[in-house]
Protein backbone atom coordinates (compact mmCIF):
# COMPACT_ATOMS: atom_id res chain seq x y z
CA UNK A 1 0.00 0.00 0.00
CA UNK A 2 1.31 3.18 -0.80
CA UNK A 3 0.38 6.75 0.19
CA UNK A 4 0.92 9.69 -1.58
CA UNK A 5 1.55 12.85 0.14
CA UNK A 6 1.15 16.40 -1.72
CA UNK A 7 1.76 19.67 0.35
CA UNK A 8 0.88 22.99 -1.07
CA UNK A 9 0.95 26.08 1.47
CA UNK A 10 3.67 28.59 1.13
CA UNK A 11 3.47 28.85 5.07
CA UNK A 12 5.72 26.81 6.08
CA UNK A 13 5.57 25.74 9.62
CA UNK A 14 2.44 28.52 9.93
CA UNK A 15 0.90 26.37 7.78
CA UNK A 16 -2.79 24.80 8.75
CA UNK A 17 -2.79 22.46 6.27
CA UNK A 18 0.21 21.32 6.56
CA UNK A 19 -0.35 20.42 9.94
CA UNK A 20 -3.97 18.49 9.24
CA UNK A 21 -2.60 16.55 5.95
CA UNK A 22 0.49 14.93 8.44
CA UNK A 23 -2.59 14.23 10.83
CA UNK A 24 -4.11 12.58 7.69
CA UNK A 25 -1.88 10.72 7.39
CA UNK A 26 -0.60 9.29 10.15
CA UNK A 27 -3.85 8.13 10.84
CA UNK A 28 -4.23 6.09 7.53
CA UNK A 29 -0.91 4.57 8.33
CA UNK A 30 -1.67 3.64 11.85
CA UNK A 31 -4.20 1.94 10.36
CA UNK A 32 -2.51 -0.11 7.62
CA UNK A 33 0.44 -2.12 8.06
CA UNK A 34 3.71 -1.75 6.21
CA UNK A 35 2.22 1.74 4.01
CA UNK A 36 4.93 3.36 1.56
CA UNK A 37 4.71 7.12 1.67
CA UNK A 38 5.75 9.06 -1.11
CA UNK A 39 6.07 13.09 -0.07
CA UNK A 40 5.68 15.92 -2.58
CA UNK A 41 5.74 19.47 -1.98
CA UNK A 42 4.73 21.69 -4.25
CA UNK A 43 5.40 24.66 -2.73
CA UNK A 44 9.71 24.00 -2.06
CA UNK A 45 10.03 22.44 -4.91
CA UNK A 46 7.41 23.59 -7.64
CA UNK A 47 6.15 22.04 -10.82
CA UNK A 48 6.86 24.17 -14.29
CA UNK A 49 3.65 24.80 -15.37
CA UNK A 50 2.32 23.05 -18.25
CA UNK A 51 4.04 23.41 -21.76
CA UNK A 52 3.07 20.48 -24.87
CA UNK A 53 6.72 19.13 -23.98
CA UNK A 54 5.74 18.29 -20.65
CA UNK A 55 3.02 16.12 -21.68
CA UNK A 56 6.18 13.60 -22.67
CA UNK A 57 7.16 13.33 -18.66
CA UNK A 58 5.07 10.83 -16.78
CA UNK A 59 6.79 10.72 -13.12
CA UNK A 60 3.77 12.65 -11.47
CA UNK A 61 1.44 10.42 -13.27
CA UNK A 62 2.86 7.50 -12.02
CA UNK A 63 2.85 8.27 -8.31
CA UNK A 64 -0.82 8.90 -8.65
CA UNK A 65 -0.80 5.05 -8.90
CA UNK A 66 -0.85 5.34 -5.34
CA UNK A 67 -3.79 3.39 -3.43
CA UNK A 68 -4.16 6.65 -1.21
CA UNK A 69 -3.70 10.41 -2.26
CA UNK A 70 -3.81 12.86 0.28
CA UNK A 71 -3.56 16.56 -0.26
CA UNK A 72 -2.65 19.96 1.54
CA UNK A 73 -4.90 22.22 -0.05
CA UNK A 74 -4.85 26.01 0.95
CA UNK A 75 -7.75 28.55 -0.18
CA UNK A 76 -5.61 31.04 -2.31
CA UNK A 77 -7.71 33.96 -3.52
CA UNK A 78 -10.59 32.21 -3.75
CA UNK A 79 -9.53 28.67 -5.22
CA UNK A 80 -6.27 26.89 -5.47
CA UNK A 81 -2.72 27.46 -5.07
CA UNK A 82 -1.04 27.72 -8.63
CA UNK A 83 1.32 25.22 -7.35
CA UNK A 84 -1.40 22.62 -6.66
CA UNK A 85 -2.77 23.19 -10.31
CA UNK A 86 0.11 22.83 -11.88
CA UNK A 87 -0.27 19.22 -10.16
CA UNK A 88 -3.96 18.42 -11.25
CA UNK A 89 -2.42 19.69 -15.01
CA UNK A 90 0.13 16.68 -14.94
CA UNK A 91 -2.50 14.16 -14.08
CA UNK A 92 -5.52 15.02 -16.09
CA UNK A 93 -4.23 13.20 -18.99
CA UNK A 94 -6.78 11.87 -22.01
CA UNK A 95 -6.43 8.55 -22.36
CA UNK A 96 -4.45 7.65 -19.01
CA UNK A 97 -6.82 9.53 -16.26
CA UNK A 98 -9.97 9.86 -17.96
CA UNK A 99 -11.44 9.21 -21.86
CA UNK A 100 -14.11 10.14 -23.92
CA UNK A 101 -16.76 7.61 -24.83
CA UNK A 102 -19.77 6.99 -26.62
CA UNK A 103 -21.41 7.93 -23.51
CA UNK A 104 -19.62 10.83 -22.61
CA UNK A 105 -16.49 11.51 -20.22
CA UNK A 106 -15.87 8.13 -18.36
CA UNK A 107 -12.94 8.22 -15.63
CA UNK A 108 -10.13 5.88 -15.54
CA UNK A 109 -8.22 6.49 -12.15
CA UNK A 110 -10.87 4.65 -10.40
CA UNK A 111 -10.09 2.35 -7.12
CA UNK A 112 -7.87 4.99 -5.34
CA UNK A 113 -8.90 7.33 -1.91
CA UNK A 114 -8.06 11.06 -2.50
CA UNK A 115 -8.47 12.60 0.63
CA UNK A 116 -8.07 16.38 0.75
CA UNK A 117 -7.49 18.81 3.10
CA UNK A 118 -9.07 22.43 3.12
CA UNK A 119 -8.18 25.53 4.41
CA UNK A 120 -9.75 28.92 4.62
CA UNK A 121 -9.49 32.09 5.78
CA UNK A 122 -13.30 32.99 5.99
CA UNK A 123 -16.34 31.11 6.02
CA UNK A 124 -17.92 29.61 2.65
CA UNK A 125 -20.60 27.88 3.37
CA UNK A 126 -23.96 27.44 1.74
CA UNK A 127 -25.72 30.42 3.91
CA UNK A 128 -22.64 32.67 4.22
CA UNK A 129 -22.03 35.89 1.84
CA UNK A 130 -18.48 34.09 -0.11
CA UNK A 131 -20.26 31.22 -0.63
CA UNK A 132 -20.41 31.73 -4.24
CA UNK A 133 -16.76 32.42 -4.33
CA UNK A 134 -15.60 29.05 -3.10
CA UNK A 135 -13.82 27.60 -5.86
CA UNK A 136 -11.68 25.69 -4.32
CA UNK A 137 -13.86 22.56 -3.05
CA UNK A 138 -16.31 22.54 -5.61
CA UNK A 139 -13.15 22.87 -8.41
CA UNK A 140 -11.30 19.66 -6.73
CA UNK A 141 -14.43 17.34 -6.50
CA UNK A 142 -15.00 18.24 -10.02
CA UNK A 143 -11.70 17.29 -11.24
CA UNK A 144 -11.32 14.27 -9.28
CA UNK A 145 -15.43 13.12 -10.27
CA UNK A 146 -14.09 14.06 -13.71
CA UNK A 147 -11.38 11.62 -13.64
CA UNK A 148 -13.43 8.92 -11.61
CA UNK A 149 -12.68 9.40 -7.69
CA UNK A 150 -15.05 10.55 -5.15
CA UNK A 151 -12.24 12.65 -3.04
CA UNK A 152 -12.90 13.10 1.07
CA UNK A 153 -12.56 16.68 2.42
CA UNK A 154 -11.42 17.52 6.13
CA UNK A 155 -12.16 21.44 6.07
CA UNK A 156 -10.64 23.98 8.62
CA UNK A 157 -12.15 27.26 7.34
CA UNK A 158 -12.50 30.56 9.46
CA UNK A 159 -8.74 30.58 9.81
CA UNK A 160 -7.99 34.29 9.87
CA UNK A 161 -11.24 35.47 11.54
CA UNK A 162 -9.70 35.58 14.91
CA UNK A 163 -7.16 33.15 16.78
CA UNK A 164 -9.45 31.55 18.61
CA UNK A 165 -11.80 30.40 15.92
CA UNK A 166 -8.21 29.47 13.92
CA UNK A 167 -7.22 26.47 16.96
CA UNK A 168 -11.02 25.98 17.16
CA UNK A 169 -11.39 25.02 13.41
CA UNK A 170 -8.12 23.08 13.66
CA UNK A 171 -8.33 21.29 16.23
CA UNK A 172 -12.19 20.46 14.78
CA UNK A 173 -10.49 19.17 11.94
CA UNK A 174 -7.76 17.46 13.66
CA UNK A 175 -10.68 15.47 15.31
CA UNK A 176 -11.77 14.50 12.00
CA UNK A 177 -9.03 12.94 10.70
CA UNK A 178 -8.92 10.07 13.04
CA UNK A 179 -12.71 8.94 11.72
CA UNK A 180 -10.14 8.73 8.08
CA UNK A 181 -8.26 5.94 9.45
CA UNK A 182 -12.02 3.60 9.79
C1 LIG B 1 -1.95 34.45 -0.92
C2 LIG B 1 -3.10 34.12 -0.03
C3 LIG B 1 -4.39 34.26 -0.50
C4 LIG B 1 -5.48 33.94 0.31
N1 LIG B 1 -6.73 34.01 -0.20
C5 LIG B 1 -7.80 33.64 0.57
C6 LIG B 1 -9.11 33.67 0.05
O1 LIG B 1 -9.38 34.00 -1.09
N2 LIG B 1 -10.13 33.30 0.87
C7 LIG B 1 -9.92 32.88 2.15
O2 LIG B 1 -10.86 32.54 2.84
N3 LIG B 1 -8.66 32.83 2.66
C8 LIG B 1 -7.61 33.20 1.91
N4 LIG B 1 -6.35 33.16 2.42
C9 LIG B 1 -6.17 32.64 3.77
C10 LIG B 1 -5.77 31.17 3.77
O3 LIG B 1 -6.71 30.37 3.12
C11 LIG B 1 -5.62 30.71 5.22
O4 LIG B 1 -4.61 31.49 5.82
C12 LIG B 1 -5.26 29.22 5.32
O5 LIG B 1 -4.87 28.97 6.63
C13 LIG B 1 -4.13 28.86 4.41
O6 LIG B 1 -3.73 27.53 4.63
P1 LIG B 1 -2.21 27.26 5.00
O7 LIG B 1 -2.03 27.82 6.39
O8 LIG B 1 -2.05 25.79 4.95
O9 LIG B 1 -1.36 27.97 3.99
C14 LIG B 1 -5.25 33.47 1.63
C15 LIG B 1 -3.94 33.37 2.10
C16 LIG B 1 -2.87 33.67 1.29
C17 LIG B 1 -1.48 33.49 1.82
Amino acid sequence: MTILHIDASINGEGSASRAITRSIVDQVKGANWGEEVVYRDLAAEPLAHLTLDQFADTSVLDELAADVVVIGAPMYNFTLPTQLKSWIDRIVIAGRTFRYGENGPEGLAKGKRVIVAVTRGGFYGQASPAAALEHLETYLRGVFNFIGIEPEFVVAEGLNVSPVQREESINQALGETVRLAA
